[in-house]
């Protein structure tokens, strides 16, 4: 996706013969976009990535039905209460979801299986606690504030040092950066409020020996467990444009306006049908009458899902929203600061308050979201009341 890359071994040209120590041959595979239209990656294969030895039907773990948010009500959920319901990809506890994107939330200690999406890229913002990803393309170290980017098909497991917390949002389809940032062949441009170097992916490959190895598999059929007669996890180099990467939220370089800027300042990634922004730290709106705080609205296409991850949220005072909630602010509903938020940052500036320490992570869907159970069972039900008070 990002840019070109090459790591471990590949021979000089693309598609020849390429010989292992012993004299085998390796096995090429194309991991590409938009059918052989689009980025790709190749990777070398000291096994036949082809080769399965079993396939069975699974039956998820956790609830993944979502019913519709009715009566409309914006809504508040905790995730603070929510426990650890499996690994990071089957105790996947589903919030909110349409048919583009899925949001979920996960915590826990324990490894995952080796497991393939193959309805669409990820992204899994990593909320708090260590966690090592290993893929096909190699591993990369992940923490706090990271956002964990996985391409379609990438075969991967997530390998956490202690409890791990993650928003995982799946799309059903691609991930991306936000095109206006882009040059016209991909490079990051000067106005871009992250670039190339901000973005981390493997170093080097990462192989492990194994037989008779399970794979769970996402498609829009349902779950399926493959069983590989060797490990996936046998790429001995690989090149391309294609590759999971990682960015931390706090290189993101928030874009400030002299009074108040509106959320695509905040854009990180875009995906079909969604974007994710990201609020972090950053200077107040300096107009000497600026309000610095959102206005209300009421975004016709949209509805809002945030996730507040760090600071002190000033728009939402007085509502209940703490550090893990989340809010759905859907279309139909107008939004804006709680009763006297406005009073207060006005009041804050005047005091000589020049920052907000705000940090929060934000899906925005253009077709509704639906509501999984995850997110009702520890939704604060009052809260659609709050601006009432
Ligand atoms: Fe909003």
């Amino acid at each position: 996706m990002p840019y070109y890359r090459v790591v471990g071994e590949v021979p000089r040209k693309r598609h020849v013969q390429f010989r292992r120590p012993d004299g085998g041959l390796y096995a090429e595979e194309l991991m590409g976009e938009e059918g052989f239209s689009s980025d790709s990656s190749l990777l070398y294969h000291r096994y036949l990535p082809t080769a399965i030895v079993k396939a069975e039907a699974v039956t998820p773990t956790v609830e993944t039905r979502l019913e519709p948010n009715l009566p409309l009500s914006p809504r508040h959920f905790r995730t603070q209460e929510l426990s650890s319901a499996g690994d990071l990809v089957t105790g996947r506890m589903l919030l909110a979801g349409n048919g583009d994107v899925r949001l979920s939330y996960a915590t826990s200690d324990r490894p995952s299986e080796l497991y393939r999406n193959s309805m669409g890229d990820e992204c899994v913002y990593v909320q708090g606690g260590r966690v090592r990803f290993e893929s096909t393309y190699g591993v990369i170290g992940a923490g706090e504030g990271d956002y964990v980017v996985i391409p379609t098909g990438t075969i991967h497991r997530w390998v956490p040092d202690g409890q791990v917390s993650v928003l995982a949002i799946e799309a059903a389809g691609h991930i991306r950066p936000p095109k206006r940032y882009l040059s016209q062949y991909g490079q990051f441009l000067e106005h871009a409020p992250y670039c190339e170097r901000d973005l981390r992916s493997p170093a080097e490959p990462f192989t492990v020996e194994g037989e008779e190895v399970p794979v769970l598999v996402r498609t829009r059929g349902g779950l399926s467990r493959l069983v590989y007669r060797n490990h996936p996890f046998d790429v001995v180099g690989w090149d391309g444009y294609l590759y999971p990467f990682a960015f931390n939220i706090d290189d993101f370089e928030p874009i400030v306006k002299k009074t108040h800027a509106p959320p695509p300042v905040h854009q990180t990634f875009e995906g079909p049908g969604f974007v994710v922004c990201s609020f972090c730290p950053r200077p107040l709106d300096f107009h000497p009458e600026s309000v610095p705080i959102p206005y209300n609205h009421h975004n016709v296409d949209s509805d809002e899902f945030m996730f507040y991850v760090g600071g002190d949220y000033s728009a939402r005072k007085g509502s209940g929203i703490d550090i893990g909630s989340i809010s759905l602010h859907p279309a139909g509903f107008t939004h804006g600061p709680q009763p006297g938020a406005v009073e207060a940052v006005i009041d804050a500036v005047s005091r000589g308050i020049t920052t907000t320490s705000e940090k929060a992570v934000m899906v925005d869907t253009f077709r509704p979201l639906d509501l999984g159970q995850g997110a009702l069972s520890c939704e604060d039900t009052g809260y659609a009341w709050t601006w009432s008070r």
